[in-house]
């Protein structure tokens, strides 16, 4: 078991920024990465349609003989953690919102934490709920911020347009003017956030600590490989690509989000 892959799930590439950080606590271990690029995006989807697609990928992950199963999309995570864990009994299945969540309750000194995310995972709940079950003083704020998807995958990181955007979604959370009251944490609570890291720490400003869930995973997946003796014990790492549509373009902008080109070749074209 500690020699077979871990599975990871995304609605498409965006969930390449939690892989990068999972390959980085976890050189040694296989990986085996699926992004439903035909279904995507999730964000703006029902709970009952993406449950029932994160359902399928996960079932197709599990003919992989997975030790352990990632759901780094937060709108899948989200919605449907519950349904997936139902599904897959027999290997630890982990989503991205309760170590994020975790982290933020940490960090926040205040207890003020603003969460920014897809439609469906604002909706769900899922952040502010697993932040006030770790802390009952906290309060959160979360609010949509889908434009951030398009540009992240558009490579407009930055600059004019971006620092727009980011202005026109942060302004109103961290107001100068709300002094105390002003969230001094921040969740990026998706996969695609943390590209646009930096334009999104300007605009809400020097104090306000942000709180990356795709590192905040990477660390709660080690040690969980770790508690439940999984972790690989040698082996220099591997990474298998599986792509439900759209090979060509999961591989050009996959790249950017991995940190490492990627070549369409590498990319399997799968069907759920
Ligand atoms: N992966 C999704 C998430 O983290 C963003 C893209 C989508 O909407 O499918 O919520």
């Amino acid at each position: 078991m500690k020699n077979s892959p871990i599975g990871v799930f995304d609605s498409g590439v965006g969930g390449l920024t939690v892989l990068k950080a999972l390959m980085a606590q976890l050189p040694r271990e296989r990986f085996v990465y699926l992004g439903d690029t035909a279904r995507l995006p999730y964000g703006t989807k029902s709970p009952q349609t993406v449950v029932r697609y994160a359902l399928q990928a996960v079932r197709k992950l599990t003919e992989y003989r997975v030790k352990c199963l990632v759901l780094a999309c937060n709108t899948a995570s989200a919605v449907g953690l519950p349904a997936v864990s139902d599904e897959v009994r027999d290997v630890p299945v982990i989503g991205v919102i309760e170590p994020g969540a975790e982290a933020a309750a940490l960090a926040s000194r205040s207890g003020h934490i603003a969460v920014i995310a897809t439609e469906g995972t604002v909706r769900g709940g899922a952040y502010q709920d697993a932040i006030v079950r770790r802390r009952s003083d906290a309060r959160v704020s979360a609010v949509p911020a889908p434009l951030f998807v398009a540009l992240a995958e558009e490579g407009l990181c930055g600059g004019p347009i971006a620092q727009s955007v980011a202005r026109h979604y942060l302004e109103p959370l961290f107001d100068a003017g709300a002094g105390a009251s002003s969230p001094d944490t921040l969740v990026l609570g998706c996969t695609h956030f943390p590209m646009l890291a930096d334009t999104i720490r300007l605009a809400a400003g020097p104090d306000v600590g942000i709180v990356d869930s795709a590192e905040t995973t990477a660390l709660y997946v080690r040690r969980t490989l770790e508690r439940e003796n999984l972790a690989a014990r040698s082996g220099e790492g591997g990474l298998r690509l599986l792509a439900t549509d759209a090979v060509e373009r999961f591989a050009r902008i996959g790249g950017r989000f991995l940190e490492r080109p990627i070549r369409p070749d590498e990319v399997e074209l799968i069907d759920l």
